[in-house]
């Protein structure tokens, strides 16, 4: 069963909120410049608090008997399912896969893989339904992730801040960068982004000349932002394209046709519905023709239909189609 963004969708929405509401520039992502978030200590207090807060880690997860969440592991010591706490129960997960691997994984390396690489080891008993914390709408930068980490190594665990901050082990190092890459790319899986596109968005929209021609062509849409995509997908009334808006024609009998006016000459006017059918109008039989900025011809259920994933994959697929440098 997927969780699908219908059931997070108040979630995301909400993060979104917040995220726009601290003005969190998207851009300074998508640039690699400059700390994002100078504000957030890397010590367990800081990551304490992005737990809590901007991670969204509670909306999935307990510690103990603060908070409510089951869908992931709890990460303190509670009941007998959870006989460690997470950075004892790290260091646990790490031994056994140093002695199946024959590597010197440590603890660090285990909680930064979990949130690195969610899918490379999953938890016995729960679905591989980690988000990507670092992707939108979380977008957690790697000193917050490195702050969490201190967080969940100081529950119950050996907490040496070096091997988190200042000299990682080569494995942590290697998630890092994972990180910081991906995290500029939007986060997701862009291969995965490329068929969820196919399945979703193509029917409307061109790339590299292919697709339909509803929606404007998405080439080059890197440039906009991270930020403008994900609200595109989200709330496609907010921003119409340009050239994009959505009329509604009502002719004399009263048919109401609402769509993208495609053609408009002095004779006649077309509007391209959502499904890609084309209504000709005759200007004579027009009583009322005006652009309702209120909808889109892109459907605003889209979320729907993508899982939480899928939504990241398609957001970094996209944040690859750079404009062309001629
Ligand atoms: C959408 C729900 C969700 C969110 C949000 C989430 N997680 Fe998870 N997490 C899970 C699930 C489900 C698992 C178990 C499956 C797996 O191992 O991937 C898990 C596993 C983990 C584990 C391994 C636990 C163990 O017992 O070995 C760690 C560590 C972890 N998450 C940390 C975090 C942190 C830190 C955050 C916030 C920055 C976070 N998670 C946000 C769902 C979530
Ligand atoms: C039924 C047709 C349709 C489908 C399906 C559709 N779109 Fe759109 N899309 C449009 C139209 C029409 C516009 C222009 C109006 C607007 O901005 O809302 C648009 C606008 C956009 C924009 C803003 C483009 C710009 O330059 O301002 C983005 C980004 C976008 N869509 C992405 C997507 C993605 C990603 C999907 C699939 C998950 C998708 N669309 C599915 C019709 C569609």
């Amino acid at each position: 069963m997927n969780v699908t963004v219908t059931r997070v969708f108040p979630f995301l929405l909400v993060v979104l909120g917040i995220y726009l509401w601290i003005g969190y520039s998207i851009t300074e992502l998508t640039d690699g410049g400059g700390e994002v978030n100078t504000a957030i200590d890397i010590s367990p207090e800081g990551g304490e608090a992005i737990y809590w807060g901007k991670g969204r880690c509670f909306t999935c997860h307990s510690v103990g008997g603060q908070g409510s969440a089951v869908r992931g592991p709890n990460h303190g010591q509670f009941g007998e399912k959870f006989p460690m706490p997470m950075g004892a129960r790290a260091a646990e997960r790490a031994k056994e896969r140093a002695e199946k691997e024959g590597n010197d994984f440590n603890a660090v390396d285990y909680i930064v893989e979990s949130m690195a690489s969610p899918g490379a080891y999953v938890v016995k008993g729960y679905k591989n339904e980690m988000a990507v914390v670092y992707a939108p709408p979380i977008s957690l930068s790697l000193k917050e992730i490195k702050a969490v980490t201190s967080y969940l190594m100081s529950l119950g665990g050996d907490l040496d801040m070096e091997a988190i901050d200042t000299s990682p082990s080569e494995i942590t190092q290697a998630f890092y960068s994972k990180i910081s890459a991906a995290a500029e790319a939007g986060g997701g899986d862009p291969g995965a982004g490329a068929e969820v596109f196919e399945d979703n968005c193509a029917e409307c929209h061109m790339l590299a000349e292919e697709g339909g021609e509803i929606g404007p062509a998405l080439d080059g849409i890197s440039a906009k932002g991270l930020k403008f995509i994900s609200e595109s997908i989200l709330q496609p009334t907010k921003a119409l394209a340009k050239g994009f808006e959505t009329w509604v024609l009502i002719d004399k009998e009263g048919r109401q046709s609402i769509g993208l006016k495609s053609r408009d000459e002095a004779a006649e006017v077309d509007i391209t519905k959502a499904n890609g059918d084309v209504v000709t109008v005759a200007k004579t039989d027009i009583k009322e023709m005006k652009i309702d900025d209120t909808k889109s011809v892109m459907p605003d259920d889209l979320s729907e239909g993508l899982t939480v994933k899928d939504y990241q994959d398609i957001l970094s697929f996209l944040m690859l189609q750079k404009p062309k440098t001629e």
